[in-house]
């Protein structure tokens, strides 16, 4: 099989869809990309912005397992906010719990959660289920694209031997196969799924040409056609892990300039100053993405003899920070000779990213039960979190107003939510807490010059 321009990025721009051409072979039928009737598996963060897309352009089919979500969407909620009110009911889209819908769809786009257990290993059994799921159900001559980030390989050796098995059709011949990675960020309004270019491979140039097409439906920046599906699942894979690594660096430097008494936000500020320096800051790295995927390329390494010790040590960090912030508040109170024992602790903060409502592996929940364990009394303030999704906390009081609760004695801001900006300037978090009151501030939101009237501060 022969290709041409198969690495050559492809900013799409509506003309024909020949710049990935096979010679000598005729074109498998595949649907019309303009046109083709898309069903996404799972209505999340990453489904949900894609079927409002595709919606515009044929009546598309949003299918979850999960039926409070599938009614609350068919009344327009949203929880995740990544689409308004509006764009959901003026979506022409069906949203169902009934799988044989898929039958329907020219394109189904997969989107399901792939998070890891307890011993932080890859849990594919949204993924397995989903592909049995399309396997019964999907008509012949459909695309199945996989968007859910995954370590190299998945697709074609996990996933596409079940949905043969259970269709009893063969790819290539029946139906076809693409990979996608998904690249929003959630809570980003400027950078929106028609906003960032988008990886598409498919199971031959002539897939990946019509994912081009397809993709170009509602990603209006561009595409980029990688050399293959294993390469496209390692492209994301690499993206997230890089980020991982580069945040591990400022949180194992947060530790280290700490003791020698400098901050290590105004270090990067200053070695921001050169061209090329790679701006991260240290924080709490939690969520379903950069604190997820590096665990599945340890995975895939392990499988394959390799013990990946730099992506491993920096995840060690990485879940070293909550346990880290706990001590630096201990140690602030012992410089005003106080111990942390009984001490009412107000954190602000517990989703996983600013102005995102997902709490989903949010390291906060780490951090506060650490402090619970260190005989701390811990209120929890984050008037955007989901409140039905709580991963540990043990003893902490989920509170609506701190206002509300008498005086804390010491704070922890997690990070800069713009409700905290708005609704907790530095005085109205002073009445709330005692004179000199430990404050750490991992966003530096406090800093305004005149806080150490009041608090014990430090920040990173
Ligand atoms: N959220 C992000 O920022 C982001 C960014 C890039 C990539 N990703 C990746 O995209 C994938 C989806 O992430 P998300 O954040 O949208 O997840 P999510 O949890 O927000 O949504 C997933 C949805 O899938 C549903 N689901 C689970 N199993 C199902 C099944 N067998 N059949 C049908 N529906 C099922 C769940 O009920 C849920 O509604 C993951 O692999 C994630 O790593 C996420």
């Amino acid at each position: 099989m022969k290709t041409e321009n198969l690495h050559e990025e492809y900013p799409f721009t509506g003309g024909p869809l020949n710049s990935l051409r096979l010679v000598n072979e005729l074109p498998p039928k595949l649907p019309n990309p303009a046109t083709a009737s898309v069903a996404v598996i799972g209505l999340g963060y990453v489904g949900l912005p894609l079927i409002c897309g595709f919606s515009e352009n044929s009546r598309s089919i949003g299918f979850d397992v999960n039926g409070k979500k599938v009614d609350e969407l068919k009344n327009g909620i949203d929880h995740t906010g990544e689409v308004t009110a509006t764009e959901l009911l003026s979506a022409d889209a069906k949203f169902t719990t009934d799988p044989a819908d898929l039958g329907l769809a020219d394109v189904i786009i997969v989107c399901v959660p792939t998070p890891v257990n307890s011993r932080n290993r890859p849990d594919y059994s949204a993924l397995l289920a989903a592909s049995r799921s399309i396997g019964r159900n999907m008509k012949k001559g459909a695309v199945v694209i996989f968007e859910s980030t995954v370590d190299p390989g998945t697709t074609e050796d996990r996933c596409l031997p079940l949905i043969e098995e259970a269709s009893g059709m063969r790819e290539g011949i029946d139906f076809y196969l693409g990979y996608s990675p998904e690249r929003i960020n959630p809570a980003d309004r400027t950078r929106r799924l028609a906003d960032i270019k988008k990886i598409v491979a498919g199971s031959s140039p002539y897939v990946t040409d019509f994912l081009v097409g397809l993709y170009s439906r509602v990603v209006k920046v561009g595409l980029f056609p990688a050399a293959s599906i294993k390469v496209a699942e390692a492209a994301k894979i690499l993206e997230n892990t890089q980020r991982d690594l580069n945040i591990a660096l400022m949180n194992q430097l947060m530790t280290l300039y700490d003791k020698m008494g400098i901050r290590s936000t105004d270090v990067i500020a200053a070695a921001s100053s050169k061209w090329n320096f790679h701006h991260y800051r240290p924080g709490l790295v939690g969520g379903h993405c950069i604190a997820v995927d590096p665990y599945y390329l340890i995975d895939a390494g392990r499988r394959h003899g390799l013990s990946m010790d730099l992506v491993v040590a920096a995840r060690s960090v990485n879940e070293a920070t909550p346990y880290f912030l706990v001590e630096k508040l201990e140690e602030l109170f012992e410089q005003n000779e106080q111990s942390i024992q009984n001490k009412r602790i107000l954190v602000l903060g517990r989703t996983f990213k600013e102005d995102c409502p997902d709490t989903r592996n949010s390291k906060t929940f780490k951090m506060m039960d650490y402090l619970w364990s260190r005989g701390a009394e811990v209120f929890n303030f984050d008037p955007i979190a989901e409140d039905d999704h709580f991963e540990g906390g043990r003893g902490t009081h989920f509170i609506g107003d701190p206002q509300e609760q008498g005086q804390f004695d010491a704070v922890i801001v997690t990070l800069g939510h713009t409700v905290f900006r708005e609704q907790f300037d530095l005085d109205t978090l002073a009445s709330v807490t005692k004179k000199h009151a430990p404050m750490i501030d991992m966003r530096g939101m406090y800093d305004t010059g005149h806080v150490e009237d009041h608090f014990t501060y430090w920040r990173p």
